[in-house]
């Protein structure tokens, strides 16, 4: 066999977000086609980094009072863990904001540019003129223009599904500041991809194969028939602020994420090939030939099987040999969801101790290689892991062990024993090369099916022969020695099958065996005569149901969260009325009893707010609005219920406390973005309403722990 030059990426995560079980199955199933090539001898590199750009990330690092470069270093920190926690190896994990993704990112727009490919062009979009900055579409919100539901996107509403541009939102509002947004025109750089020349490329890139039908069909709808023009240039540039690269000549413009992201799979190789003496050249130029794949969600389709393989061409570099998408993960027939407890972080179903070998068996087990979305039934999955690993294949090896261990000081018997192995156990060593095709072509859930199969017949074998019969008939000691030399070694032949999915399961059994490192190849031999294995140690434990009740439970938010219970459902201060007088002595027994933990408390963002303005509000008999400064964090608009206890003169100025991670709020008079702390006595009298003012000293935007 010829050794394949491969490089495999897997898509950059968002570096202001947990790893969750959506993305474990896409970097499983990657790590998995990975851990295959390289046990077949291949020369296989696995790449990804980090995705740290764009707008959230730095409105994130804002909210916490922290820097974009801190928080991005933090998440690192964080993904890297999670993705060892689940045995995902990279060659390289590395970050977008680095020197060789910059470097390749100037690099291609350049040439694109020499290539006549960029243009630039005004366009007009919502300004935040409180911010001071241009609002992607998820950061406005407004009334939908279909159906007039509340507090909707600016790209489509999630109450009626309608999608619209953001101008087309009934009183927009800033998701950043509350702000009314502006329109205002300014410049912007495109990738011209209405150019004939890349439509014809991507017309003919397409044909190529290598794309699942599935995309190909999409690609073919997005392009249109021969002759047709439908693609639209893409917008690569955005306005300051803005965390990213600087375009090199266009002061105050940035690239886009999405130009840059991409680019950081050649800069995390980049980063590889300089630690491991790897010719990058060999992977990217034109004339390369190494193969290139790119394992995505479908929802990331259009950038990676359009724009990515655009900007290659027209850059002088080569274009992906495949790009591999895989569907969207639901939990029991759902979308995840965070009140069900089924949006569950990586770092969670560690924490709770189950076991993460479960989890890439389970989604091997459901991978097909096409475009279908999986579901994780948390049934069936219980079901699954303790039927076929633990009840078929580890059953194996406990089977044997014991009496190659107590009646045979831990040897195989002294022959040869191929033929008689494969007069046995016919197929099972026959089988390598075709559950080698379905791993190669990604169908995993086939590879899983087929080894199921074989460690059926092996499981018949046992019963055939019964090992622990033999063991208390006089005169079969012999027999008893070859049966079970025989399952130690079908063990080993199964164990190379499943060593791409259960990579640390693996290695505690070629301890057990007392082999080296199992490669593909070994299905060739089997383990030499009166080959010494050592005592058996289980291999792997059962799923309980009550874990899976733990996991659920340790993820399910509850809708009020603990914030929320303690304060009143209007955003500021609560109007105290008789007759909820009952509701909150009940309530102030609940909360001392509903203890918090310090992770929980450390959620709720208090910071310093000096009250810079305050007025009444016309038709509203309860509130003062504030208008709140942060220091470096900005301003905020706040509505607070505290009309019948303070004049909003005498507020001007002064220091209080608020919550400045309330999810923001529309109310009838305008956006509420926070709350301010006042005590009260529970007897809601009208005088008892107190702000809190922090000592001498503090200063707006400070945190308060
Ligand atoms: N940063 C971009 C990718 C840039 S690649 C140059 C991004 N990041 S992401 O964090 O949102 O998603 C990372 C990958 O995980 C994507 O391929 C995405 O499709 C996949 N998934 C995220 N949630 C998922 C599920 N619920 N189910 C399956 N895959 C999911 O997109
Ligand atoms: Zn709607």
């Amino acid at each position: 066999m010829k050794q394949r030059k491969i490089l495999v990426t897997s898509a950059l995560p968002y570096a202001n977000g947990a790893i969750h079980l959506g993305h474990l199955v896409e970097y499983i199933q990657t790590d998995i086609w990975v851990r295959f090539q390289k046990m077949r001898g291949h020369e296989c590199w696995y790449v990804c980094a980090d995705d740290t750009h764009g707008t959230p990330i730095m409105l994130r690092a804002e909210r916490e009072g922290i820097l974009p470069e801190a928080l991005i270093a933090r998440v690192h920190g964080e993904h890297s863990r999670d993705f060892a926690g689940f045995h995902i190896v990279f060659d390289n994990y590395h970050t977008t904001h680095s020197a060789e993704t910059r470097f390749h990112s100037e690099d291609i727009y350049g040439k694109l540019k020499a290539a006549g490919l960029i243009e630039v062009r005004a366009i007009e979009q919502y300004y935040d003129p409180l911010k001071q900055m241009f609002l992607p579409d998820r950061f406005i919100k407004g009334e939908c223009p279909k159906c007039g539901a509340q507090d909707q996107y600016g790209d489509s509403c999630e109450a009626c599904g309608a999608a619209y541009a953001p101008t087309e939102l009934k009183n927009p509002y800033s998701a950043v500041s509350g702000a009314k947004p502006e329109l205002k025109s300014s410049d912007h750089y495109f990738f011209k991809l209405s150019d004939p020349r890349c439509q014809q490329f991507l017309r003919e890139w397409t044909r190529r194969g290598s794309l699942q039908t599935e995309a190909a069909n999409k690609l073919h709808e997005w392009l249109g028939d021969e002759g047709e023009n439908r693609l639209t240039d893409w917008d690569i540039s955005r306005d300051a602020p803005y965390f990213g690269f600087e375009i090199p000549d266009a002061p105050g413009k940035y690239f886009y994420v999405w130009l840059d992201a991409p680019v950081g799979y050649m800069g995390s190789f980049k980063n590889l090939c300089a630690r491991q003496n790897i010719d990058f050249d060999a992977f990217w130029s034109k004339a390369s030939e190494a193969e290139l794949y790119h394992f995505i969600g479908k929802d990331i389709l259009y950038f990676h099987a359009l724009f990515w393989p655009a900007m290659l061409e027209y850059a002088g570099y080569r274009t992906p040999t495949g790009v591999f998408a895989h569907g969207f993960l639901t939990v029991d027939g759902a979308k995840m969801s965070k009140s069900r407890g089924t949006f569950i972080t990586a770092e969670s179903y560690l924490a709770q101790g189950l076991n993460p070998e479960w989890l890439r068996y389970y989604y091997a087990a459901k991978l097909g290689g096409t475009m279908e979305d999986i579901d994780l039934s948390l049934d069936d999955f219980a079901a699954r892991v303790n039927s076929d690993l633990v009840g078929k294949y580890i059953n194996i090896a406990s089977r044997a062990a014991g009496f190659i261990a107590k009646r045979f000081d831990g040897k195989l018997v002294s022959e040869h024993l191929a033929e008689k192995f494969d007069a046995a156990l016919p197929g099972l060593r026959e089988a390598a090369e075709e559950i080698a095709e379905y791993y190669e072509v990604r169908d995993f859930a086939r590879a899983m099916r087929r080894l199921m199969a074989l460690a059926d017949l092996v499981n018949q074998y046992v019963d055939r022969n019964q090992p622990w019969v033999l063991a208390k008939q006089e005169g079969q000691e012999a027999r008893l020695h070859e049966v079970c030399s025989i399952l130690v070694n079908a063990f080993r032949i199964l164990t190379i099958y499943v060593k791409p999915v259960l990579p640390k399961l693996v290695q505690c059994a070629e301890e057990f065996l007392n082999i080296a490192p199992l490669a593909w190849a070994d299905t060739t031999h089997l383990l030499p005569p009166a080959h010494l294995i050592n005592p058996y140690e289980h291999l792997m434990t059962r799923v309980e149901g009550k874990q899976i009740e733990a996991l659920l439970a340790a993820n399910r938010e509850s809708l009020e969260p603990a914030v929320q219970a303690a304060v009143p459902p209007t955003p500021a201060v609560a109007p105290h009325s008789p007759q909820r007088h009952a509701e909150h002595q009940q309530n102030a027994e609940d909360k001392m009893q509903n203890q918090i933990t310090i992770d929980d408390f450390a959620r709720i963002d208090l910071r310093i707010a000096r009250i810079a303005a305050a007025a009444h509000v016309e038709g509203a008999d309860k509130l003062i609005r504030l208008t709140l400064d942060l220091g470096p964090l900005g301003t905020r608009q706040v509505f607070a219920g505290i009309k019948s206890a303070y004049d909003p003169a005498t507020l001007v100025g002064r220091l209080t406390v608020m919550v400045a991670n309330l999810a923001p709020r529309k109310m009838k008079f305008g956006l509420s973005a926070g709350m301010v702390l006042a005590a009260s006595d529970p007897e809601g009298t009208t005088a008892g309403l107190y702000l809190l003012s922090p000592d001498s000293g503090a200063l707006p935007g400070m945190q308060v722990k």
